[in-house]
């Protein structure tokens, strides 16, 4: 059950901040986490899987950052709320200028898309899809960023535009005989593609792919299981493995995470927001958030009235 509560005010610990959200979106991981279907909890029950935020007060022994400063917050802090206290040495600072709803997504989308494509080459080529999705948007300007070829496949002609926009190589709309198609246009088989979709998508996917080549699953925005025929498995090699932000920050450990996000933050990407909501506005929020066809993100922005202007 989901219900807006008012909980005793934060006092930033040793080593910590205090934090006002600016902007935390409705992510995939909410929805999941919301239903139960999210193998970690949320941080007090609070949703909120990332967010970006301003620092109003510093805990005893914090250093290296000042009030004002705008942050990205640690993942799964819970960041649907008004002020949080947070470990300063887990926030990542962004620039002033930035707008925090463009980036409220750097945290989980961005990020994911950054580590999945270190496995690609200089100059290869990709497909993956949603296209259209937040990680399938930071798929294919990151791609532009570092001379990868992308084939976003999408579902519907309405983003094809929008995707070209961005950088997309190819765009496609996910339909049967796609692997000719792609023959058609000339274009090489990738050896890699990433499937956010689940269902007949992942078998869609797979037919794009060189034999041999490898169908990395992050997600599964259809909620329908991996649909993949025997023959591309036996006559084509094509592979399967799963692919999980939180294992590849585990295994990678805090340095390199902070050293991606940095990165990422000093980029000027920015999220498809599709509506604006305040915690109170809640319902209308989720009702978006939760409808077919919605393009873009759905943002809570707790604090907007009382944030000071960029200097
Ligand atoms: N493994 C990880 O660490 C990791 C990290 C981030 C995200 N994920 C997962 O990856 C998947 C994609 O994430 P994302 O952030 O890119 O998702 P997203 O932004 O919500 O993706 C939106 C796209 O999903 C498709 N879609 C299909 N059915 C939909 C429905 N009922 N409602 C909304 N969209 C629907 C649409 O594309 P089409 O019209 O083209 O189908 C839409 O453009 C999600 O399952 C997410 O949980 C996993």
């Amino acid at each position: 059950m989901l219900e807006l509560i008012e909980l005793p005010e934060p006092q930033p610990g040793p080593g910590e901040v205090l934090v006002e959200v600016l902007a935390s979106p409705i992510s995939p991981m909410d929805r999941l986490a919301m239903r139960g279907l999210y193998p970690l909890e949320l941080a007090e029950g609070v949703g909120g899987a990332q967010g970006v935020g301003i620092v109003v007060e510093l805990g005893e022994g914090v250093g290296e950052l000042e009030a004002g400063t705008v942050v990205l917050l640690p993942v799964r802090v819970g960041a649907w709320r008004e002020r949080l206290a947070v470990s300063a040495s887990a926030v990542v600072p962004l620039s002033p200028h930035r707008d925090p709803v463009a980036a409220c997504t750097l945290r989980i989308e961005a990020l994911t898309a950054a580590v999945l494509l270190t496995r690609l080459e200089p100059g290869e080529s990709f497909v993956h899809s949603p296209g259209a999705g937040s990680v399938g948007r930071y798929l294919t300007i990151l791609a532009r960023e570092r001379g990868l070829r992308s084939i976003a496949l999408v579902g519907s002609r309405e983003p094809i535009a929008d995707l070209w926009g961005l950088g997309a190589d190819n765009v496609l709309v996910r339909e049967p005989g796609l692997a000719s198609r792609l023959r058609a246009l000339g274009l090489p088989q990738p050896r890699l593609g990433f499937d956010g979709s689940g269902g007949a998508t992942s078998g869609l996917l797979g037919s794009c792919l060189q034999p041999g080549g490898e169908l990395v699953v992050y997600g599964a925005t259809s909620r329908q299981p991996v649909e993949l025929p025997v023959s591309q498995l036996v006559f084509r090699d094509i592979r399967v493995r799963g692919f999980w932000l939180h294992r590849w920050a585990r295994a990678v450990g805090p340095a390199q995470l902070r050293s991606e996000l940095e990165a990422l933050a000093a980029m000027d990407l920015q999220e498809q927001v599709v509506g604006r909501f305040t915690l109170d506005q809640w319902p209308a929020a989720l009702e978006l958030a939760e409808r077919a066809g919605a393009r873009g993100r759905v943002v809570f922005t707790p604090a907007t009235s009382q944030r000071p202007a960029p200097a």
